[in-house]
């Protein structure tokens, strides 16, 4: 299998065709709604309908954006459908075993092209008027191509691809952005912590059975923004998740409470938290046995078997979050300013036996499952804080991200910039980053006429 990492200089010619009205592109200078220096952030950006419609232009349509696990394709015509942003793409093998991706929308009159969630094909055939693409996204057919005008070229009304594809120790990620920035280089440091998840083992990991789907009431970047950067929220909110866990029926002991570990704070956006107490760990039985830690430690370091594998959260920004523990692995997909739609894998070990990957999916339904004991208590905190934003005096009260200004630091333990595993740093600079790419024009809006900041 190969991930084609093309990187074609010029957009799309198809994309903003049509010269757009001015009042699509109206942009607001978000600066003075987050304030990462003194740590608070206006509510309105996780409200606003009109900052919602700019997220998808400056956020979605220029970041990395998780798409599939490789695993989810064995052979040609393999296909998934997923979202980047609100944009449905279909995924899928080619003939020659590439990994690409395409705009799920008909060129003809816009229909969703693939309606189903997986499956393997030769063709997409849109279900409204016929027309016919192959896994290259080429058009093929056309039902009765002799009515249109002599120049109808079907290579002008191929699919529209990503142009920018590229995996990451088998998770496939997607840009819009023709030029983007290599995902490995976007990543940067935040690969050593994913290794910890990714790299147990020399075969690598797959995905088990489907995708579980669920929505919530709640602004994408609260779920986003938690799994970068908060572990204070823990001993509070799944006390009782942690009680039933726990063999003695009793809260969490003070070593745990207080527990240690760091957070590692990407400038870009990304985040990652985890204790470093060896009481703080929480895995399925059968996973922790089944793991040869001397060879672990061999393989990824002592720092990383002893911190980022253990019981921690982390998000890739913008939008896909994991827990390396129990092989979580979610994307938190917008579906307008007021709700998410959470896509969850399970993510394993391909070397782990039938029983030890049983043992796994069954500890990740039980805890982050959609109905799991801990996933129910974060998602009833997000779909609160959002249920009342809307308050026109609530929305004008700014957030608290205080904790832990100015620890970061490099621990020379961990690599880049980390602060304490109770600290809001990773927040603060994933909202700064966020505001970063809001303020500038991305990709598609070069050459053309778009309201900036302040304008
Ligand atoms: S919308 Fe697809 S063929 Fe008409
Ligand atoms: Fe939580």
């Amino acid at each position: 299998m190969s991930t084609e990492d093309s990187c074609p200089s010029k957009a799309n010619p198809a994309i903003g065709r049509l010269p757009r009205p001015a009042s699509m592109n109206t942009n607001v200078d978000v600066s003075t709604l987050v304030d990462t220096d003194g740590g608070m952030i206006d509510r309105s950006i996780y409200t606003d309908r009109g900052i919602y419609g700019q997220e998808m232009r400056r956020v979605f349509a220029r970041s990395w954006l998780f798409l599939a696990h490789e695993s989810q394709f064995k052979k040609p015509g393999d296909f998934f459908t997923t979202f980047m942003g609100e944009d449905p793409v279909i995924v899928t093998m080619d003939k020659t075993k590439t990994i690409r991706a395409y705009l799920n929308s008909c060129r003809h009159r816009g229909v969703r092209l693939c309606r189903a969630d997986a499956g393997a094909t030769k063709m997409f055939t849109c279900t409204y008027h016929g027309w016919s693409f192959d896994l290259a996204g080429a058009l093929q057919s056309v039902p009765n191509e002799q009515a249109y005008p002599e120049d109808f070229d079907r290579k002008d009304w191929s699919l529209i691809d990503v142009p920018s594809l590229a995996t990451y120790k088998g998770l496939i990620f997607g840009n819009w952005d023709p030029n983007a920035e290599p995902l490995e280089e976007s990543l940067g440091d935040m690969r050593y912590y994913m290794d910890a998840m990714l790299d147990r083992d020399p075969e690598g990991t797959e995905v088990m059975g489907g995708v579980m789907k669920w929505e919530l009431e709640g602004n994408w970047k609260l779920a986003a923004e938690q799994f970068a950067t908060d572990w204070y929220h823990v001993n509070m909110s799944h006390a009782s998740a942690l009680m039933v866990m726990s063999p003695t029926g009793r809260g969490p002991k003070a070593e745990i409470a207080a527990t240690p570990g760091r957070q590692f704070v990407a400038p870009n956006g990304h985040g990652a938290g985890f204790p470093t107490h060896p009481k703080s760990r929480f895995d399925a039985g059968p996973v922790h046995e089944y793991y040869d830690y001397p060879a672990l430690r061999e393989r990824l370091g002592d720092a990383a078997v002893e911190g980022p594998m253990t019981t921690g959260h982390a998000t890739v920004f913008p939008n896909f979050s994991y827990l390396p523990v129990n092989g979580s692995i979610r994307v938190w997909h917008p579906k307008g300013p007021d709700k998410i739609e959470v896509w969850a894998w399970i993510l394993v070990d391909k070397s782990m036996p039938d029983e030890v990957k049983d043992a796994q999916r069954l500890y990740n339904l039980r805890t982050f499952g959609p109905s799991g004991i801990f996933e129910a208590d974060d998602g009833e905190n997000w779909s609160e804080v959002q249920a009342i934003s809307h308050g026109f005096v609530t929305n004008s009260v700014p957030l608290n991200f205080q904790m832990g200004i100015g620890s970061e630091r490099n621990d020379g333990v961990y690599p880049g910039q980390t602060s304490e595993l109770y600290s809001d740093a990773a927040g603060r600079s994933f909202y700064k980053h966020w505001a970063g790419l809001m303020n500038t024009p991305a990709w598609h809006e070069q050459g053309k006429q778009s309201q900036q900041p302040g304008q």
